[in-house]
């Protein structure tokens, strides 16, 4: 990364405890523009806790979040999500009577006002239907458009609840767990919309326990281990780092 560029994300000594449970234990991570970055861990480490903080659904207890150097620790998470971070969720959250293409439409910032957002496909403007058109294009969607999310098998679904991401042109995706429950092709299929969206400038935070998977495509990787960060750096570096083998092998038993 260019020392004099800000970082696109900076956690800074973040710490989140609730109540007694220390969640996050002074994370400190970064990405920069256009890279992909893994978070990996055991169950419980701290992954989703992280995506919770950066995206203002949860407030750091100390420590700060930096976005292109602009601090946005205490701000809600709607403007967080205007600011540039867009996010999937580990337990999909798509609106199950609602189409694809509805979800495509209502995740923009200009699909209008609240009562144009509940009628999506009869009150949109033609840049929101242009966007949506594209983002269904680039996801390989056509053929579901007019599916409600309910119907679609799962890993369609996680394919919509990314697509519903990138559709307002985030700078940074963050993405929990986006190929769990995936066969092999559809997470390849995955891994290479990842590569295409790295192409045009976008920053991912990925978190997911394939380790194939992420070993293949992350140009970085933060191992938590109960909130703590017990090693950072390239893939082929922490494939080897006996405090990670430790932390997934050592508990196996
Ligand atoms: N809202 C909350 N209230 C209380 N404890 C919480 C809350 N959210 C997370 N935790 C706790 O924080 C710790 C980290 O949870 P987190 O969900 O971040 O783990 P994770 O690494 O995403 O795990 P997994 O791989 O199972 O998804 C756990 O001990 C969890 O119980
Ligand atoms: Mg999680």
């Amino acid at each position: 990364m260019n020392s004099t560029a800000p970082a696109r994300l900076k956690l800074d000594h973040v710490t989140k405890t609730f109540g007694g449970v220390h969640a996050l234990t002074d994370l400190s991570l970064q990405v920069a523009p256009g890279q992909i970055v893994g978070v990996i861990g055991p169950n419980g480490a701290g992954k989703t806790t992280t995506f919770n903080v950066i995206t203002g659904a949860y407030r750091a207890t100390s420590g700060s979040v930096l976005l292109d150097g602009h601090d946005v620790t205490a701000e809600p998470s709607h403007r967080i999500a205007r600011a540039g971070i867009m996010r999937t969720f580990q337990n999909i959250r798509l609106f199950s009577d609602m189409s694809v293409w509805e979800h495509l439409l209502v995740a923009q910032p200009h699909a209008g006002s609240f009562a144009r957002r509940l009628l999506p496909t009869r009150f949109s403007n033609p840049k929101a239907i242009e966007r949506a058109e594209e983002v269904l294009e680039f996801f390989a969607l056509g053929d579901v458009r007019n599916r409600l999310a309910r119907s679609l098998p799962y890993g369609l679904q996680r394919k919509v609840e990314m697509a519903r991401a990138v559709t307002a042109r985030p700078k940074l995706l963050l993405l929990d767990e986006p190929v769990a429950g995936m066969n092999h092709d559809e997470a390849e299929t995955i891994r290479s919309l990842m590569l295409r969206l790295r192409q045009d400038g976008l920053s991912i935070l990925l978190i997911e326990h394939d380790m194939a998977f992420v070993m293949n495509l992350c140009d970085h990787l933060y191992v938590l281990d109960f909130g703590v960060l017990i090693a950072q750096g390239r893939p082929e570096e922490i494939r080897l780092n006996p405090a990670v083998l430790d932390a997934y092998l050592g508990r196996a038993a």
